[in-house]
């Protein structure tokens, strides 16, 4: 997902509001979940979200997103936000993100399950590990 930092989306500092973030990250891994499953998903949770820099005003933002992990009915997507100087192309990572998305079925109704995950690489048996610690986390949470 590719988009430009307007005036309306920004603080009083010139720089992009963190609410408009976090939609965005939400948004790219509904994508990546809805295009993994094809079905309906709800936003479950979110793990820490960390700003390392902050987005200026005209700045050209990119998410890219990704399903890591897979239970039964809940999917683990990373989020990754990178700003780009408009003009230089400089380009560096802002935002770091893990959602977790719930398939839910045509109907919406209830949580629905989801495809196996193929792990096709290194970089996707890595993800897969943290994506599993997000999963026990979760777990113990529910638990708590
Ligand atoms: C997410 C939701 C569908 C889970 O429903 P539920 O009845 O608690 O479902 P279950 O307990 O049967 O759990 C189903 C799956 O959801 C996961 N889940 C439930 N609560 C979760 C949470 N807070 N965070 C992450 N995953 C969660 C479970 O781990 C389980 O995963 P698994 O099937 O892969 O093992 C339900 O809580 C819901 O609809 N929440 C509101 C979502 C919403 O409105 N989001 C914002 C707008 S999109």
């Amino acid at each position: 997902m590719a988009d430009i930092v307007l005036p309306d989306q920004t603080n009083g500092f010139g720089t992009m509001f963190g609410g408009d973030v976090m939609a965005m990250l939400d948004k790219a891994a509904a994508i990546a979940a809805l295009r993994f499953c094809r079905q309906p998903v709800v936003t479950a949770s979110s793990e820490r979200i960390d700003f390392r820099t902050p987005i200026g005003q005209g700045e050209i933002i990119e998410a890219y997103s990704r399903v890591i992990y897979v239970g039964r009915t809940s999917m683990v997507v990373r989020v990754r936000l990178y700003a780009e100087h408009p003009l230089r192309g400089e380009r560096r990572v802002c935002t770091t993100g893990y959602l977790s998305m719930v398939a839910v079925g045509r109907d919406g109704a209830r949580p629905t399950p989801v495809p196996e995950l193929l792990l096709v690489d290194d970089e996707a048996r890595a993800e897969h590990a943290v994506g599993a610690e997000i999963a026990q986390a979760i777990a113990a949470r529910k638990g708590a």
